[in-house]
């Protein structure tokens, strides 16, 4: 009788185990190591803001009406609530950098360090304690880091909180040294406007391509969806900013809360957001090619029966030869409707541009050819680590800014 009970007890965890799916959320941060993608906290539909940790297990073939989500709160949630952070991966830390951080119990407000660290291999947080000028409290920054361990986190926005009462959008870069964890700010010199909820995607040259978001023009709260031609340049060899109108095909809809992600030929693919009225951008999917002086835009042609809806707010990572899309909202919101929590995983296969529902990577079952393979083509000398440089954050959202407005 006992173990006739063990047994069920046994199958019911197994069962659960297996059947693991994130709720729905946004605000949440992810990062890309090796084949894993690891998910840190968000908001979820109840408005509950959470310190889950889970991951996406891409070291198998899966297909996506059963992706192999598995929960890893029970041993490693994180230390407090997060939401609205950003992440960039050095070696096997995944660094937690800003957003907003509340108690666990109380619920309210903390801001005990601006930088946590989750080893991916112990799996413990720890609070970093860095050197120089720490940077005012903020949320919804996408941080890049290069090949010499430094990560790069420009701009971002903070709201109203229980230690004051004013809203703020910065403009500066930002950067931590993570090999003697020390602060340092980028020029000021053609500094561009405040910004947030923008994208962040550095080049195999060094060069970080900043698209989209909100900007603050003009006046203190004069917000401003970003041009999708114009993008911002920094480049980290030469702490240099430039501007430049991108070309390609026009009447592309301005977007914030994107995706942007660079795949093995160098490119950029955007996906999802919303424009200035709160609904989604059209088209969700395009390319920016960053081959041609100035850049330009493309809106390629896919195929395939499992096109993703518009989302924002979302998660974007390619790995090998698959963009991999998941959580976030949908965006079908029309004035009646309300936008709609994503717990599906979309994958694009970039070979041929086809929304497909399996992902069957050559070479799934090893942890180090997947991470050569992403970076062969832009950088053949990188390594292992190095190739953390090509992930591309989850670009986290709020809806402040409709209240801004
Ligand atoms: C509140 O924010 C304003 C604007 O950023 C800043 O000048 C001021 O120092 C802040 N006050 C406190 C107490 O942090
Ligand atoms: C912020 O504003 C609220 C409402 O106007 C007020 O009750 C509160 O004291 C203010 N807090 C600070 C830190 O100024
Ligand atoms: C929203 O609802 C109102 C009232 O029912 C209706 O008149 C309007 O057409 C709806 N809008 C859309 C976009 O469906
Ligand atoms: C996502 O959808 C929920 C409704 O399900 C909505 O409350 C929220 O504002 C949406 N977007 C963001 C960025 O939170
Ligand atoms: C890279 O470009 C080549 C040639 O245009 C194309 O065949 C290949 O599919 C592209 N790969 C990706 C990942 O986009
Ligand atoms: C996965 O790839 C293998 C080898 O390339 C192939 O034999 C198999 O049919 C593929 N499976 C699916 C579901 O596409
Ligand atoms: C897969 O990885 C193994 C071991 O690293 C390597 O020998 C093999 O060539 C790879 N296969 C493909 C298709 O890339
Ligand atoms: C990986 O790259 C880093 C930075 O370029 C370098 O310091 C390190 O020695 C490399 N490691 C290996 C195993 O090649």
């Amino acid at each position: 009788m006992v173990y006739l009970l063990f047994l069920i007890f046994l199958c019911h965890l197994l069962n659960v185990i297996d059947s693991f799916i994130p709720e729905g959320r946004v605000g949440h941060s992810a990062a890309l190591v090796g084949n894993m993608i690891y998910f840190f906290g968000g908001r979820l539909t109840n408005f509950e803001f959470s310190n889950e940790v889970f991951l996406l297990d891409l070291s198998q073939p899966f297909d996506t009406f059963a992706p192999p989500w598995v929960d890893l709160s029970y041993s490693a949630s994180v230390p407090f609530l997060s939401f609205d952070a950003t992440t960039s991966v050095i070696d096997d830390n995944i660094y937690l950098i800003g957003g907003y951080m509340f108690d666990l119990i109380i619920k309210e407000e903390i801001f005990a360090s601006s930088v946590y660290t989750f080893n991916i291999n112990s799996m413990q947080w720890t609070p970093i304690a860095i050197k120089g000028i720490m940077p005012q409290r903020r949320g919804l920054m996408n941080s890049v880091s290069d090949q010499a361990g430094k990560i790069y986190a420009f701009g971002g926005y903070d709201y109203p909180n229980n230690q004051n009462n004013s809203t703020k959008v910065f403009n500066d870069m930002i950067i931590l040294d993570t090999t003697d964890s020390i602060w340092s700010y980028g020029t000021k010199t053609n500094s561009p406007l405040p910004r947030y909820y923008y994208t962040a995607t550095i080049l195999s040259d060094g060069v970080i391509v900043y698209i989209g978001g909100y900007e603050v023009v003009g006046c203190e709260l004069c917000f401003q969806i970003v041009d999708i031609y114009q993008i911002i340049l920094y480049d980290t060899k030469t702490d240099s900013w430039t501007k430049m109108e991108a070309g390609g095909v026009e009447n592309i809809d301005p977007r914030y809360s994107h995706t942007a992600v660079l795949d093995s030929n160098n490119t950029i693919i955007v996906y999802g957001g919303k424009n200035s009225v709160n609904q989604n951008s059209s088209p969700s999917l395009i390319v920016l090619n960053v081959y041609v002086q100035p850049y330009e835009w493309i809106i390629p042609s896919t195929n395939g029966n499992y096109t993703p809806p518009p989302l924002a707010d979302h998660s974007a990572f390619i790995v090998e030869d698959y963009m991999i899309l998941t959580l976030g909202n949908l965006t079908i919101s029309d004035e009646n409707t309300s936008e709609i929590p994503n717990t599906n995983v979309y994958l694009l296969d970039l070979r041929a541009f086809m929304w497909v529902n399996s992902f069957n990577s050559s070479n799934s079952s090893s942890t180090i050819t997947t991470s050569v393979q992403i970076s062969e083509t832009t950088s053949p000398d990188s390594n292992y680590s190095s190739n953390a440089n090509y992930h591309l954050n989850s670009f986290d959202g709020y809806e402040q800014i409709t209240t801004l407005k």
